[in-house]
Formats: C-alpha cells, structure tokens, sequence
C-alpha cells in the first residue's frame, strides 16, 4: 500500500517534466534561449526526482516480494514439518499395525495348523468308517434285493409243487430256491428219465415232487455222508416220495482223475448200473473235501447218460467252481453252457444231439 504514492509522485513528476519539455520547446521555438535554458533546467531536475522516486519504487516492490517470498517459504517450511511429523507417525503406526497383523497371521496360522494336526486322526478315522458303512448299506441293499428275489423263486416252487409235509430251510448249506425253481421247471418241462444229483438234501424233495409233477423218471441222490443220506432217506419217506427219490449212500473214494493228484469222489460203483441220464445237480461234494472236489461228476457220469443230458452246476460265484466249469467246457466242446445270475452263481452245460444251442 505504502507504493501507491510513490508511483503517484513519480506520475505527477514525470508529466510536469514532459511539460516542462513541451514549453521549453515553444520557448526555443519562440526564440527566448535564457528562458528556455531555465525550463531545461527544471525537467532536468523533475526527470532526476522521478528517476529517484522509481528507484524507491523500485527498491520498495523488491522488498515487499521478499517479504511475501520469505513468508511462503516459512509457511512452506513449516507445512514440511507438519507433514513430517506425520508421515513419521503414520509410518511408525503402519509399521506397528503391520507387525502386530503379523503376529496375529502367525498366531492363527499356528493354531489352524495344530487344529488341522488334531482333527486328522478323527477325519480319517471317521471317513474310513464311512466307507465301511457306505459298503454295508450298499451290500445291504444287493441282499435285499436278492431276498426278494429269492422269497419270489420260493413262491413259484411251493405253488409249483404243493409239498404234502414241512420243507427243509432252503439256502445255507442247502440248495437256494432260484436253482431249485431252474431245475424243477427243467424236469416238468423236459421229463428226463433219471435225474442224479451229487449232495442230497432239500433238493432230493424238489426233484422228486417234480417228476412226480412231469409223470415220468426217478432221482437217485448220491451222499457221502451217512447220517445225511439217513436223515434225506427220512425225509424223503415223509414227503411220500420213496417211489420216485432214491438216497445212496456213496462215501467218498479216490478216483483215477486226469491228473497225478488224487481226486475223492463217490464211489464210482453207486452210479453203474446207471443209464439214459437227462440231469445231473452238481452240488456235492463239499468244498471241504478238496480242491476241485465237483470236477469228476461230468467225466465219471456222461457215460451213463443221455444223447440229450444237463449238468447244473452250483455254487458257481466259488472259484473253484468256475475252475470245473471251465475245465468241463474245454475237455467236451460239444457242450454249450449258460452262466446264470443265481443267489450261489449256477453255470448249466447241455449237450444236444443235433449239437443245437441250449
Ligand atoms: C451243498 S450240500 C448239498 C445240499 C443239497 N443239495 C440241498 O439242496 O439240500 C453238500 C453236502 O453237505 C452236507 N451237508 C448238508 N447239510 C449240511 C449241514 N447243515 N452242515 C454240514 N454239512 C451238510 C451233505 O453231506 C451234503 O451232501
């Protein structure tokens, strides 16, 4: 503020001066040289006074810039700081904050590791007994399954064959009712002249009360055992079969097989007088008594039988089983074979006169 009269008073000087000029000019003109040398000496000291005034002008603006220069640096400087300081307290929280972050990672990090650690066992533990009981339900429903399939075969045999006295169990060590339902609808239906089964049971009833159905052929029954041919016989009697069902005791005698091993079979003398056979059950001997002990029945018994002849063979989910089966099929080409899906797996084998398909 103080510039605005110096700058006036510089105006003011330097137009009088400019005035001064002008009229010391007419002077010179109108030919008056001491006058004119008088004005010249008042512009010349008015140019000097401005000159002198601008200069302070001049010097004052100089300052004032300083001055205002030196107060934005010191509002500078001091902003600097302020921001300084924080920036260090920020930086120093981040620095605090982030440390403490990383604790807190690595304390939980520790704890999710241990937890895991913990758990494993359990987790394993329990998805293995999972499985087991995912195994169980499913094996439990593959023998639901197959129980109705079975009570269903065993409806079909009992209206089939109306039996005059208590059955045995069926299943277990005996025959299960699907195969019996096979052979009695082969027996109705084919009526071969003698049937022999290997292994007696419930099954010599089944076959007996199916000829009796056909109106033609016999059943001899072969068994090991003894007291089991006793207790068949009996039962046999009972059902009112003994004119159809014949029980032979045959024990259990070496047999001169294909190959070095001995082979036990019944003995050979219980089937000589045997002839025209059309089926043979193959559920006897036991697994027990040897490997492949249901091998002999097709080499010792396909010569007393029929052009036309069936072996069933049961208990074909052994593989033991499927080993006869296999060998059966590979030593007489001339048979064809049906491996059925039954409770115990069952593998028939025809031979057909005119080599037909079974
Ligand atoms: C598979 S079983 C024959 C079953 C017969 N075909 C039936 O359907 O009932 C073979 C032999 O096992 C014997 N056997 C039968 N029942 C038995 C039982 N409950 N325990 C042990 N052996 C048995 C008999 O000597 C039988 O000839």
């Amino acid at each position: 503020m103080a510039t605005v009269p110096v700058r006036k008073v510089a105006l003011v000087v330097g137009a009088a001066a400019v005035a001064a000029s002008l009229v010391t000019l007419g002077v010179v003109l109108a030919g008056e040289v001491a006058v004119a040398q008088g004005l010249l000496l008042v512009v010349g000291f008015g140019l000097t006074a401005a000159v002198v005034v601008l200069g302070a002008l001049v010097v004052q603006l100089k300052r004032s810039v300083s001055a205002v220069a030196a107060r934005h640096t010191r509002q500078l400087s001091e902003l600097h700081q302020t921001l300084r300081g924080a920036l260090a307290v920020n930086a120093e929280t981040a620095h605090a904050q982030g440390q403490a972050l990383d604790s807190a990672v690595a304390a939980v990090t520790a704890a999710v590791e241990q937890t895991a650690a913990r758990l494993e066992p359990p987790i394993a533990a329990t998805g293995k007994r999972l499985d087991e009981v995912g195994a169980d339900v499913a094996a439990g429903r593959a023998d639901t399954a197959q129980t109705y399939w079975q009570i269903e075969a065993l409806l079909d045999l009992r209206t089939m064959l109306q039996p005059r006295a208590l059955m045995p169990p069926l299943r277990d060590w005996a025959a299960s009712p699907d195969v019996l339902r096979w052979l009695a609808e082969y027996v109705v239906s084919h009526r071969p002249a003698v049937v022999v089964e290997c292994g007696s049971g419930a099954s010599s009833l089944v076959l007996g009360y199916a000829v009796q159905k056909a109106g033609r052929g016999r059943v001899v029954a072969l068994e090991h055992d003894a007291a089991y041919a006793e207790v068949t016989a009996r039962r046999v009697a009972d059902h009112g079969l003994q004119d159809v069902v014949e029980v032979r005791h045959a024990p259990l005698t070496p047999w001169p097989g294909p190959d070095e091993r001995e082979w036990n079979w019944y003995d050979v003398n219980s089937v000589k007088d045997l002839d025209g056979i059309g089926l043979v059950f193959v559920d006897g001997p036991p697994a027990g008594t040897g490997p492949l002990a249901r091998y002999p029945a097709l080499p010792v018994l396909l010569p007393h039988c029929a052009d036309e002849v069936t072996f069933v063979l049961d208990d074909t989910i052994r593989p033991d089983e499927v080993e006869v089966s296999g060998r059966w099929m590979q030593e007489h080409p001339q048979f064809v074979r049906q491996q059925l899906r039954a409770d115990k797996g069952m593998h028939v084998l025809t031979r057909r006169p005119d080599g037909a398909p079974g």
